[in-house]
């Protein structure tokens, strides 16, 4: 408590001139994620107020310093005038021959009474040391001290990624997000130096990218039926009934978005999921599955049988499809990769369809895994001939890998093992330490999803499996497959916190790593995130409820929380507990008799943190017989 009063005395002091207090009561005025290499805070602050002057260099391109102007005008007010006149000004400096560890990447800021001066090797870097800057801002400056000046502690920072590739996916295809939602994203990505946006551009429910000799990708692929409600319980189309629900970015919308995240330094991977996950482009071209039957877009209905949403990759018409969709994708996307998908393929129909046991006999296949990676290495060199690098799911190894694929392992971290051993580069994105779309906290709590990954997997988890060589990991990714997130405001909720947390994993050094000190400073970017609407899941502060077996085939509970020092309260007695109801001390629950239900809550300092949880017996008796990651 006092310490919470003390930080709260601290913040407010930050914003005057002068006090040496506020480094006595609270030692880190700094609050960065992803936490930088070195730090050294110093006294002082340097006074943001009207008349603050920026000088950039010449080669510092425009949009980066107009987009910098125009964020701190809105995090302060306060609009920076060019000039370089005045008594205080903030300077952005390009290196001639820079620090080597800066690398294409990397910056320093420092921060003295009279200049924030940002240094670095490239413009990227400067990016991310304006970045930091704007972290560096008291939280709340412009709403909590209108007009007056705002004070950013003097300090020596330096700063570079830990790896070159720092991505987030996002599925539009199992729900559209418009232009200016990916664009909302790609700010919130770039707050936390993320460099790669994987869009995942077709799947079973939609395809999203124009493509121009291909019209009925988006006339037909895009669209289907309106449902809502609960994912994979949903009624499929009915008869004549119309599709209206969908969309897709045409060319020119797509290079809007390449270009709003190159301003932004970040590359936009876009991927066409294939041979599988391909029922939206069977449904727009009659004939390109085994079956050659006709279907319309999935609306997010689970198929009673097999689902019949893999190519026929024995049929030659399907190379020329692809030859000209990749033909557009190549002259659009800057991006030297293109992700082919490539995941979860069922080879059952390759089996007995007589164009792939023909492709098969001529190609001297002996089995579907060969038959798999026969069109993979196709498509790499297909790929190589419009000038691109292939890169897909790890499935992509079964039955040999393309010569020069990377990879990118989701099922775990076996596949990239195996192609970082067999001189392919990686990028790690493992389903339990990375999969946005997972419960993140007590699933009672959460909107219905499936599996678990929390804040402190992902925070906890290393790209670099021991054994294998750092230079292989080309670096990682958070994936928001979207399913169940049918609105924006909802993939907000899903990506952070665990975004921040994945954002540290991939840009800070692995010894900088403190779960309780991330906390700490996440909590001090919520108060930032609040500011902005941006929306992010408190669930790390519920109890976790963990059920374990007892020796009568009956039940107890174990309740835990994430973050530390946090209270449990509880009660079976259907009613809302607080602070007065029995405190967990650590012993495992039991139900007592006829009790149903068994509710919680997490206070810090005597205040709630946490949401009230209710669990059903019946649904932690599940959970004893599944175990811990199903849910
Ligand atoms: C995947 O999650 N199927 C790549
Ligand atoms: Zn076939």
């Amino acid at each position: 408590m006092q310490k919470t009063v003390f930080r709260i005395l601290a913040l407010v002091l930050s914003l005057f001139p002068g006090h040496d207090l506020v480094r006595a009561a609270d030692s880190t005025r700094i609050h960065l994620i992803p936490q930088p290499v070195s730090v050294t805070e110093k006294t002082g602050s340097f006074l943001l107020e009207p008349g603050v002057t920026i000088v950039a260099g010449k080669n510092i391109p425009v949009p980066t310093v107009n987009w910098f102007i125009t964020r701190m005008a809105s995090e302060t007010g306060i609009t920076l005038q060019g000039g370089g006149g005045g008594k205080r000004r903030i300077s952005l400096q390009i290196l001639a021959s820079g620090d080597q560890d800066l690398g294409k990447e990397g910056y320093t800021v420092s921060v003295k009474p009279s200049e924030i001066r940002i240094s670095a090797t490239n413009a990227a870097g400067i990016f991310y040391g304006m970045q930091t800057v704007l972290e560096l801002l008291p939280a709340g400056a412009g709403t909590m001290v209108q007009k007056a000046k705002i004070a950013v502690p003097c300090a020596e920072i330096k700063d570079y990624p830990r790896f070159g590739w720092r991505g987030l996916m996002l599925d539009v295809s199992r729900h559209f997000f418009t232009k200016a939602e990916v664009e909302k994203y790609i700010d919130e990505m770039a707050r936390y130096k993320y460099n790669t946006l994987h869009l995942h551009l077709s799947d079973d429910q939609g395809w999203r990218l124009e493509i121009k000799s291909l019209p009925e990708l988006t006339s037909v692929g895009a669209w289907r039926v309106a449902r809502t409600g609960r994912w994979a319980e949903f009624m499929p189309a009915l008869a004549n009934e119309p599709a209206t629900d969908g969309g897709f970015y045409t060319q020119d919308d797509m290079r809007e978005i390449i270009r709003y995240a190159q301003d932004r330094y970040i590359t936009i991977l876009p991927e066409i999921d294939v041979p599988a996950h391909s029922l939206a482009l069977i449904a727009s071209y009659r004939g390109l599955s085994c079956t050659q039957l006709p279907y319309s877009v999935n609306a997010g209905y689970r198929n009673p049988t097999r689902d019949d949403n893999v190519l026929c990759i024995g049929n030659d018409s399907v190379y020329m499809m692809l030859d000209k969709i990749f033909t557009e994708m190549a002259a659009l996307f800057p991006c030297e990769y293109i992700h082919i998908g490539g995941d979860e393929a069922y080879k059952g129909f390759w089996t007995t369809c007589p164009k792939c046991q023909r492709r098969m006999t001529e190609e001297h296949l002996t089995n579907v895994d060969e038959l798999q990676s026969y069109f993979v290495k196709r498509m790499e060199k297909m790929l190589k001939t419009k000038g691109k690098k292939l890169i897909g799911w790890d499935e992509i190894l079964e039955g040999g890998l393309a010569p020069e694929a990377t990879v990118m392992s989701w099922r775990g971290m076996k596949g990239g093992v195996t192609a970082a051993r067999a001189g392919h580069e990686v990028v790690m994105s493992p389903w339990d330490f990375c999969y946005l779309d997972l419960y993140q906290g007590e699933p009672s709590a959460e909107p219905p999803t499936y599996g678990m990954c929390r804040l402190k997997d992902s925070y906890t988890y290393d790209p670099v499996p021991d054994s294998v060589d750092e230079k292989y990991i080309l670096g990682g990714q958070g994936n928001l497959w979207t399913e169940r997130v049918p609105n924006y405001r909802h993939a907000e909720y899903m990506t952070w916190p665990r975004g921040l947390a994945l954002a540290e994993v991939y840009w800070s050094p692995k010894s900088a790593r403190n779960w309780d000190d991330f906390i700490y400073r996440m909590e001090k970017e919520f108060v930032r995130m609040d500011k902005d609407d941006i929306k992010y899941s408190r669930s790390a502060y519920n109890a976790i409820l963990i059920p374990k077996r007892e020796a009568d085939r009956n039940f107890s509970v174990v309740l835990s929380t994430e973050v530390k020092g946090l209270d449990i309260y509880y009660t079976f007695d259907n009613t809302n507990p607080d602070a007065f109801y029995p405190k967990y001390t650590g012993q495992p629950l039991k139900f007592p008799v006829g009790a149903t239900d068994l509710t919680v809550i997490t206070y810090r300092d005597g205040h709630p943190v946490g949401q009230i949880v209710t669990a059903k017996k019946e649904d932690l008796a599940r959970r004893v017989n599944e175990g811990h990651h199903v849910y």
